[in-house]
């Protein structure tokens, strides 16, 4: 039964973060309106400032590429706000939301294009996988720090 659901009925959760060039603009306010206007509901949020160890073993996939170094340096340079975010068919749904990882190529609308600056600092991130999702909520939060409202 289950296996025959369409996507878009599936409740998903996704790790969401606001990265420091939008937390140091103020922009956590519109982004989590723009969030909640696309029935998505945020479950989970707190703002901190990650170690460079940390930004590393979050962003390990991209160890080998150029921008990794940069992209370390980015994500600590201020203070983010992580976030669970739950509706349906979410990891997609927010990736679309947010645009593409260029603010320069994303849709109208969409948050890297309304609030993105760069390329490295576009504003936002988004889980990509139902695996990854879950590896990343566990990397920010425990259980009791997600609540089913
Ligand atoms: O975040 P998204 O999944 O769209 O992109 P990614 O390819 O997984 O890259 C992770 C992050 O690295 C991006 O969101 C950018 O902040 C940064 N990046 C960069 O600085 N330069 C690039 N050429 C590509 C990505
Ligand atoms: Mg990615």
């Amino acid at each position: 039964m289950e296996k025959n659901l369409k996507p878009e009925c599936i409740m998903q959760r996704t790790l969401s973060i606001i990265k420091p060039d939008a937390v140091k603009r103020s922009l956590t306010g519109e982004i989590n309106s723009i969030i909640q206007k696309n029935n998505i509901k945020i479950i989970a949020q707190k703002m901190l400032k990650l170690s460079i160890e940390d930004a590393q073993n979050f962003y390990n996939v991209h160890r080998e590429r150029a921008f990794f170094e940069d992209l370390c340096n980015y994500m600590i340079s201020g203070p983010i706000i992580v976030q669970v975010l739950e509706g349906k068919d979410v990891i997609s749904k927010y990736r679309e939301l947010m645009g593409a990882t260029n603010p320069e190529n994303a849709d109208e609308n969409t948050i890297r294009k309304l609030f993105g600056v760069s390329v490295e600092e576009n504003s936002v991130h988004g889980s990509d996988s139902e695996d990854n999702s879950k590896i990343e909520i566990e990397f920010f939060f425990p259980k009791r720090e997600i609540f089913n409202i």
